[in-house]
């Protein structure tokens, strides 16, 4: 399955759930998140994400192992998003900030 990652909270620019055939992306109020029962590896996200929030579980680093619970927990709760949405204002000065997951509202 892919996994959205750390740099999407606060940028969320939403490019990605329109190429996605299974409309497996959640929306949360500032991060998206994917259905792993949902995923089926397509790859075509991965590239489309401006801010490279988007690994496929393999790839994950030892730190970003945690968004893979993370994403199946969310994906649960949050309504699916298929349609774009505009992008935050302060979508570019968040993008590549660290510790972001503390600002991770639910
Ligand atoms: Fe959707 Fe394909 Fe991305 Fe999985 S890899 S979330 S199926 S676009
Ligand atoms: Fe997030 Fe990237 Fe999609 S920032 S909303 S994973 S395009």
């Amino acid at each position: 399955t892919f996994v959205v990652v750390e740099n999407c909270i606060k940028c969320k620019y939403t490019d990605c759930v329109e190429v996605c055939p299974v409309d497996c992306f959640h929306e949360g109020p500032n991060f998206l998140v994917i259905d792993p029962e949902e995923c089926i590896d397509c790859t075509l996200c991965e590239p489309e994400c401006p801010a490279n929030a988007i690994k496929a579980e393999d790839d994950l680093k030892e730190h970003e192992l945690q968004f893979k619970p993370l994403n199946a927990e969310l994906a649960k709760s949050w309504p699916v998003i298929t349609e774009r949405r505009g992008i935050p204002a302060d979508a570019k000065e968040w993008d590549g900030k660290p510790n972001k997951l503390a600002l991770l509202e639910r």
